[in-house]
């Protein structure tokens, strides 16, 4: 879990802090119902009555299979309790049953828990790549699985992009650079948890962790220019977002750059442009339980 401060040399560690970024993915949250309603509806099966959400941040996924299975068991799981703040407020405001549990996927024991029975659906969405231990987590969650159950993890795919390639302020390329910080950073994430990287795929990943039937899907998202209302809100809200997360990857002249596109105040604001674009590759990857 995000360990923030002073590591070893004073250096700023390269591990996540979801928890100050828990009010972003509040304003994010309902931009992305749709797209979670679609997804449950083509991973859930009507006869599942134990399902959660791992990694769950705003828990979108908890809320969609809430409505798809409105007998069955949703827990929302995440290892930060800001986050889990965050979905039982949800939850009042939508009065949907969805129980909200504290657990590390790195932690079989506390995820045992916070599931409670053998689960018939777990999803996992871009958690997985920050686990101490990718594949022991995978094997982990394969362990709270029925006999059947599914485990959906939402993994790879292609990044979001919102510009055109120059924008006019800095140098071309400034958003295809900050994808690139992004990978670094994780990089680091993985160097500090003494962990290595997949160097494989995550349907190999899925079979080593003793599950078969993997399948993969991809979701295309295109919206297209000019962006306007929640989708402009959540395009802006992402690159602010990733920009304070890999600003110390990225160089000066870069960094001023994205200061200047994303201040409300400056006549170079994105929320101006009627260029944006919303592009981005969703995968999700499935696998069975023998
Ligand atoms: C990138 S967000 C994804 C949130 C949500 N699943 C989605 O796809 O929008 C990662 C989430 O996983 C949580 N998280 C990070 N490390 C975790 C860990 N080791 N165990 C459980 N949750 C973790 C974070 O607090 C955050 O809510």
């Amino acid at each position: 879990m995000a360990a923030h401060g002073d590591h070893e040399h004073h250096e700023p560690t390269a591990a996540f802090d979801f928890a100050e970024a828990a009010p972003r993915f509040r304003e994010r949250a309902d931009a992305e119902t749709d797209r979670y309603r679609r997804l449950a509806a083509q991973l859930h099966s009507p006869e599942d009555r134990v399902v959660a959400d791992i990694g769950c941040g705003a828990a979108s996924m908890a809320f969609a299979l809430a409505e798809a299975l409105p007998a069955a068991r949703v827990i929302a799981v995440d290892a930060e309790p800001a986050m889990l703040d965050l979905v039982r407020e949800r939850a009042a405001e939508r009065g949907a049953d969805v129980r909200a549990a504290q657990a590390s996927v790195d932690d079989p024991d506390a995820l045992a828990a916070a599931v409670g029975e053998p689960a018939d659906l777990l999803w996992a969405g871009h958690v997985i790549h920050h686990a101490a231990d990718p594949q022991q987590a995978l094997a982990h969650l394969a362990g709270l699985l029925a006999s059947g159950g599914r485990l959906a993890i939402g993994e790879g795919g292609v990044t979001a992009q919102f510009l055109p390639w120059h924008v006019g302020v800095g140098r071309p390329g400034l958003e295809l650079r900050l994808i690139e910080a992004g990978s670094r950073r994780l990089e680091n994430e993985a160097i500090e948890h003494g962990s290595t990287p997949l160097t494989y795929g995550w349907n190999l990943a899925l079979e080593r962790a003793g599950l078969t039937s993997v399948r993969t899907f991809s979701e295309l998202v295109a919206i297209p220019v000019p962006l306007e209302g929640d989708d402009l809100a959540h395009a802006l809200n992402s690159l602010a977002m990733r920009v304070d997360w890999f600003e110390r990857y990225l160089t000066e002249e870069d960094g001023a750059a994205w200061a200047e596109l994303l201040d409300e105040t400056s006549p170079e604001w994105l929320g101006h442009r009627r260029d944006l674009h919303h592009l981005a590759i969703e995968t999700v990857h499935v696998a069975a339980k023998p």
